[in-house]
């Protein structure tokens, strides 16, 4: 029988440092599953990086099975992709030491989310904080991944990952693939916050974010505080931003013909604010109720739960060992 080809490598993580939200949606979660029958995928819940910046534990367990259940809901299925947490695969620590051999103090310093985290918390810059960016190449070497479906805000991390998978190479021989920034189709989809500034949030911002998890009267409420003016005056007038992001959320759940019903009411200056914010929230409530109600049968079946958890490390546990044979044979640590 011939074999078929092997389909390339992706892998992702998100961490748990809160729950999902309508801009994991958009930005990640519908990237994997479209990917999931095309590509090998690795799809992570990066517990250890979490511990970087929230040392304490106590909400670590049940954050994890909830970014899991979201994942499932969403419709990740765990027979096609491996779905796993990172603290159950044991090799990434020790590539994590390998690379972090190869990582430089300087450009570890100059990562611009190091010094961000390390503004907001003065009191602990750990080593692991600084390293950061060499426990996410580890995740993505650990499966000699081609392509990492992220956001903006971790190109630099990826260049980093490149950069040590090249040095490795050169030093120890050919290994690593560059993993490349990958997005199934166009290009990243933002998802503002609901008060026009930034993005929605899984730890800040709260009451401008739409949770996966938020019921229906807390997404009709959050909605309707989002932040309005008296409409425009005149033909021809620019949309503020807090406006033009109200726009962009109905471009996400509505259907075509709504969202050109409320432009042309924007152009013709007769739009009703009140009334594109209900449309919405009505729209957001059907998008985000049937995809809570699924997390919560599925979290709430825990021997389900425990059933992908172990089957996604078992099999990211199989593409880590044969990477971390190759590893420790091209370093030469291998003395029996
Ligand atoms: N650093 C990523 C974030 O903060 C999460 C992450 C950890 C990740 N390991 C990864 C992303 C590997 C892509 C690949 O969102």
């Amino acid at each position: 029988m011939e074999k078929s080809a092997k389909k390339p490598v992706v892998m992702s993580g998100i961490r748990p440092t809160g729950i999902l939200h309508l801009g994991s949606y958009f930005g990640a979660l519908q990237n994997y599953i479209r990917m999931q029958d095309e590509y090998e995928c690795y799809f992570m819940v990066a517990d250890l990086h979490s511990l970087t910046t929230h040392p304490d534990t106590k909400s670590l367990r049940a954050n994890v099975l909830h970014v899991i259940s979201e994942h499932l809901a969403c419709g990740l299925d765990p027979d096609k992709v491996a779905l796993y947490c990172q603290s159950a695969i044991h090799e990434t620590s020790e590539l994590y030491f390998y690379l972090n051999t190869l990582a430089y103090k300087g450009e570890l310093e100059k990562t611009t989310t190091f010094k961000d985290k390390a503004r907001l918390q003065p009191q602990n810059i750990n080593a692991a904080l600084l390293t950061y960016p060499s426990l996410m190449a580890a995740d993505i070497l650990l499966h000699r991944a081609l392509y990492v479906p992220v956001g903006k805000d971790q190109e630099q991390h990826l260049e980093m990952a490149r950069n040590f998978a090249t040095r490795f190479n050169h030093r120890y021989g050919e290994i690593f693939p560059g993993p490349l920034a990958f997005n199934f189709g166009a290009a990243l989809v933002k998802v503002p916050a609901l008060d026009g500034s930034g993005k929605m949030s899984k730890s800040e911002n709260q009451n401008a974010t739409l949770y996966l998890s938020d019921d229906d009267a807390l997404i009709r409420k959050k909605v309707m505080k989002a932040k309005t003016d008296e409409g425009p005056k005149v033909p021809g007038t620019p949309m503020p931003d807090y406006i033009e992001n109200l726009f962009h959320l109905l471009q996400l759940v509505s259907t075509t013909e709504v969202y050109e019903k409320f432009v042309t009411d924007y152009n013709q200056c007769s739009i009703r604010y009140g009334d594109l914010k209900k449309q919405l929230a009505e729209n957001m409530v059907q998008f985000i109720a049937p995809i809570r109600e699924k997390a919560i049968v599925i979290r709430n079946n825990e021997s389900y739960m425990q059933e992908v958890m172990e089957k996604g490390a078992a099999k990211a546990g199989e593409s880590a060992k044969k990477t971390m044979q190759l590893v420790r044979d091209a370093i030469g640590v291998k003395y029996f």
